[in-house]
């Protein structure tokens, strides 16, 4: 596993204030977000989200991407923030001096970039591979903040990248800015398109040589595991001939193994993978009706030649949570869905039961794996032994734990057979969503940038003057919306602000 040290040596604790910039890159969408920390664990936030084209995820130049991007934070600019993004526009086509513009105008961007890097700074990284369906070879071994910052500049926005953090660390930063229990949180974990992990180490426990300046007075270190590449040797893990066939397929062979195994990437493929085979082999009558006794909807059972079934990533893992969550004696919602999502015309019940047997084994083999990456921090963490400890706290966030039915309850049920953990141990640790973690970890990290900026004045003024010449947004909760690690950037920058001072 990679392993890396993240440069964060603290988490925060709710008390953090400001109002930041956040973008979020990680899987299907990117997502642009300004959120306003309240200072008293709640947040205020606004976000705009945009798929990203298919093309640009395998393009040849990592500019038409990260282009993309720049484009996309043009256009919150300009909805969300026009009178400020207006102003500095004026002040550069009047301003005669050689920079053109005032720091201060500028806003600080916490960047949520999900994918491994070997981090340099709090605002440096370089990627060491794609992952996730991603392949833009031009990219790898390149700072993502340059190639960002790049795109911004040819916009001429006023908007500098001052914070590189990966979702789980967001997550991590999230959990603890609102989590208003005394115990603050041990891990943040993502189990979504992708599956990882970040988490406290102590600094003495880090082996690596950790480059460049940290702030050493915790003792602590934020460590992004990339548990995704767990085994990729695959001593340990169960593999099935659909395992195998998804590996040979992917984009990645070799790599992410553990993930491929867990995230929601890749299970409805494991699944469609599993039941082609039931359905091509001669000694199973799945969809073809022989074996239709109960099926109430009389006509002949089809499958559609443009079915899903018959296309690579053509079964979506979501038709899996409908199987896990319905309990209905008929499978009448399951088997409308077949019909809909999949093309499989007028499914027998024995059908949908099938099909929701191989489903609900892929899910908890994938709840299973996810409890051994979880049990393996807190046993790591000694907290389960800490008498002084009442609960080992994990914020988790990604699309699995919090849609597929019972994940979590089936996650809770591994920990409680891991020997070293067990019924009492289990009832420690305390898995709760993390909503937002990259919004408010963007706010924060804003407030890094700025003061890694040596030579931009006092930044407390600066951030004042931002606060004072944005718009306030209107009151969004934090209840109400989902912006996946962004809310954690913020806080980064807000706990190594408040260090700084
Ligand atoms: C993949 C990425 C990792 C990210 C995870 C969840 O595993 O490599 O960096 O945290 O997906 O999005």
């Amino acid at each position: 596993m990679s392993q890396i040290p993240t440069y964060v040596t603290g988490v925060p604790n709710g008390t953090e204030k400001g109002l930041y910039l956040a973008v979020d890159l990680g899987g299907t969408n990117f997502r642009v977000c300004s959120v306003t920390l309240n200072g008293d664990t709640t947040f205020n936030l606004t976000y705009n989200k945009v798929a990203i084209p298919k093309e640009l995820m395998v393009t040849d130049k990592a500019s038409k991407l990260f282009a993309f991007l720049a484009l996309q934070i043009e256009n919150f600019l300009k909805e969300h923030h026009s009178e400020h993004f207006e102003s500095h526009r004026r002040r550069r086509a009047t301003i005669s001096t050689p920079s053109g513009y005032r720091e201060d105008e500028v806003f600080h961007l916490g960047f949520t970039f999900s994918f491994p890097v070997q981090q340099l700074a709090i605002n440096k990284g370089n990627l060491m591979r794609w992952t996730k369906g991603f392949d833009i070879e031009d990219a790898v071994g390149k700072d993502v903040c340059a190639l960002l910052q790049t795109e911004i500049d040819k916009l001429k926005l006023p908007v500098k990248v001052a914070a590189l953090v990966n979702d789980t660390v967001g997550t991590l930063m999230a959990r603890s800015y609102t989590s208003t229990g005394a115990q603050r949180s041990t891990l943040g974990a993502i189990f979504g398109t992708g599956t990882n992990g970040a988490y406290i180490e102590k600094t003495s426990n880090i082996k690596k040589k950790i480059e460049g300046e940290y702030d050493e007075s915790t003792g602590e270190m934020v460590i992004n595991t990339e548990w995704g590449s767990f085994d990729n040797q695959l001593n340990v893990l169960p593999t099935t001939p659909w395992d195998k066939e998804l590996d040979t397929k992917s984009v990645n062979p070799g790599f992410q193994m553990f993930e491929k195994r867990i995230s929601g990437m890749f299970l409805g493929e494991i699944t469609r993978l599993a039941i082609l085979e039931m359905m091509q082999s001669k000694d199973s009558t799945l969809f073809r009706d022989d074996n239709s006794s109960h099926n109430d909807w009389t006509t002949t059972t089809t499958v559609a030649s443009q079915s899903g079934l018959y296309k690579q990533w053509g079964l979506d893992t979501a038709i899996m949570s409908v199987a896990a969550a319905d309990s209905t004696p008929e499978l009448s919602t399951l088997r409308q869905e077949l019909e809909k999502d999949l093309n499989i015309y007028t499914p027998s019940l024995e059908d949908a039961q099938a099909f929701k047997t191989v489903a609900d084994a892929v899910a908890r083999r994938a709840a299973r794996l996810s409890a051994v990456a979880i049990g393996a921090v807190a046993i790591q963490s000694g907290l389960l032994k800490d008498p002084e400890a009442e609960v080992i706290d994990i914020g988790v966030d990604g699309s699995l734990v919090e849609h597929y039915p019972f994940f979590r309850d089936m996650i809770y049920e591994a920990l409680r057979s891991i020997d070293e953990i067990g019924i009492q141990g289990a009832s420690k640790i305390r898995i709760g969503v993390a909503k937002d973690g990259s919004g408010v970890g963007a706010a924060l990290i804003a407030l890094v940038a700025a003061k890694m900026d040596k030579s931009s004045g006092s930044l407390a003024t600066e951030v004042k003057r931002e606060l004072d010449s944005i718009p306030a947004e209107t009151g969004l909760s934090n209840t109400a919306l989902t912006v996946g690690g962004l809310l954690g950037v913020a806080a980064i920058a807000a706990v190594w602000w408040t260090r700084q001072r």
